[in-house]
C-alpha cells in the first residue's frame, strides 16, 4: 500500500463539507460528510452565505478527521485534490484556500478538479472499474441538484457534452416537488420514499423532450405538477391546503415515474447514439432506486453506478479523479481560481 498514490479530495461546491483519503483512485481510506442540510431545511433550499459560513467553520476537523480515519499522517499523503467548480463562489473558495494552505504546509501538489468529473470518477471507486469491465466510449448521466448532463467519455480526460437540460436540474425538480407536497430537503430521497408505498397514481404528468436532442427540461413538468397541486386544492408552500397520505404518496410516485422516463429515455438513446460500451449514474439523483432498476433493465450495455452514499457529494470521488490526474501528469498551479460557472467540455449533438 506504502507506493500506490494517496489523495486527500476536498469537496465545498454546494452544502456538504466532504473531505477523503483515496488509494490508487480506488480504495476509499476514509470519506468523511459534514451535511449542512438541516442548516438549509428551514429555507427550503441553499442559502449561499450560511453554506460558506459552514464549511469554514468545519473544514479544518473535516480534514483531521479524515486522516484519523484513514489512519495515516499528513505525510503519507501525495497530492492534494479539491473541486475548483462548478458550484458556489463562496462555498468553492473555503475548499480551494484550505486545499492550498494544506498543500503549502505538508509541500504537497494541489489539483483543482472539476465538480462533474469527480461525480463520474464515483464509478472508479470500490472496485468498480468501467474502463476494465465495459471499455471506453462511456456513456455518463450526470443528474444533481445544479446539472443534468449527458457526457461522452472517450478515455479519461477526454469528454463531449452530447446532452443538457435545458432549463432546471432533474434534482431541483424533486426538490421543488417535494416543497409543494411539504416534505423536507433535500426532496430527493423525501420523493423516494413516499413514492413506494404506491404502485399506481390517479394524476397524469408529461414527459417533456426536445425533438431530435438528448436534451432534458424539467420546467414544464414542474408547472404541470404545480398545477396537478393546485386542482387538488393544496399548496402547502403558500401555506393553503394540505395532502392527504394518499395525495402525497400519489403525487411523489408520478412525478418520480416521469422523471426517471425523461431520464433514461435519453441516456438509452444516448448509448445507442454513440456505440456506448458502458453506462455511468452519478449525481444525487443517482441514488434514486427507481432510476437505477429502470436503467439496469432495458440498457443493453453493463451500469456502473456507485453505492448512494458515493452518488451525492463527496470528498472520494474528487480523490479518485486527482488520482487519474497525477498518473497522467497533469499538474494544476498555485494561481488556480474557483470557477463557479466550469464546464466540463464543450457540446457536439447529433440527429437523434
Ligand atoms: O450531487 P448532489 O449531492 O449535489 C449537487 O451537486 O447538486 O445532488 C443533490 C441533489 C438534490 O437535488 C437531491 O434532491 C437529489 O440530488 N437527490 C435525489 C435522491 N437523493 C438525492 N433525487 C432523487 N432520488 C434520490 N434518492
Ligand atoms: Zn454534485
Amino acid at each position: 500500500m506504502r507506493n500506490t498514490p494517496k489523495v486527500l479530495g476536498i469537496e465545498t461546491s454546494c452544502d456538504d463539507t466532504a473531505v477523503a483519503v483515496v488509494s490508487g483512485g480506488s480504495v476509499v481510506l476514509s470519506n468523511v460528510v459534514a451535511s449542512q442540510s438541516d442548516m438549509h431545511f428551514q429555507y427550503g433550499g441553499i442559502v449561499p452565505e450560511i453554506a460558506s459560513r459552514e464549511h469554514f467553520q468545519a473544514i479544518v476537523t473535516v480534514v483531521d478527521r479524515a486522516l484519523h480515519d484513514a489512519e495515516i499522517k499528513s505525510g503519507d499523503i501525495d497530492a492534494i485534490a479539491v473541486t475548483n467548480g462548478p458550484g458556489l463562489a463562496g462555498a468553492l473558495l473555503v475548499g480551494v484556500n484550505a486545499a492550498k494552505g494544506f498543500a503549502l504546509a505538508w509541500d504537497k501538489p494541489v489539483i483543482g478538479i472539476n465538480h462533474l468529473e469527480g461525480h463520474i470518477y464515483s464509478s472508479w471507486l470500490e472496485g468498480m472499474n468501467p474502463e476494465d469491465q465495459a471499455g471506453f466510449p462511456l456513456v455518463c448521466l450526470i443528474a444533481s441538484g445544479g446539472h443534468t448532463d449527458l457526457y461522452l467519455m472517450k478515455d479519461h480526460g477526454v469528454y463531449c457534452t452530447i446532452g443538457r437540460t435545458r432549463d432546471d436540474a432533474a434534482g431541483e425538480a424533486f426538490d421543488k416537488a417535494a416543497r409543494v407536497l411539504g416534505l423536507g430537503f433535500p426532496g430527493g430521497p423525501e420523493i423516494e420514499d413516499q413514492a413506494q408505498h404506491v404502485s399506481e397514481s390517479r394524476i397524469s404528468l408529461p414527459r417533456p423532450s426536445i425533438k431530435g436532442s438528448l436534451d432534458f427540461s424539467f420546467s414544464g413538468l414542474k408547472s404541470a405538477f404545480v398545477r396537478a397541486a393546485e386542482e387538488a386544492e393544496f399548496f402547502p408552500e403558500k401555506r393553503i391546503g394540505r395532502p392527504t397520505k394518499q395525495e402525497i404518496y400519489e403525487f411523489a410516485h408520478e412525478f418520480q415515474e416521469a422523471v426517471v422516463d425523461c431520464l433514461v429515455r435519453s441516456s438509452i438513446a444516448a448509448v445507442n447514439s454513440y456505440g456506448a460500451k458502458g453506462i455511468i449514474l452519478g449525481g444525487g439523483v443517482a441514488a434514486n432506486s427507481r432510476l437505477r432498476a429502470k436503467i439496469a433493465e432495458i440498457c443493453p450495455v453493463p451500469m456502473f453506478v456507485p453505492r448512494p452514499g458515493l452518488c451525492t457529494d463527496n470528498g472520494a470521488m474528487i480523490g479518485s479523479a486527482g488520482y487519474f490526474h497525477t498518473i497522467r501528469g497533469i499538474t494544476t498551479e498555485w494561481d488556480m481560481d474557483v470557477v463557479p460557472n466550469l464546464k466540463l467540455a464543450a457540446n457536439i449533438s447529433i440527429e437523434v
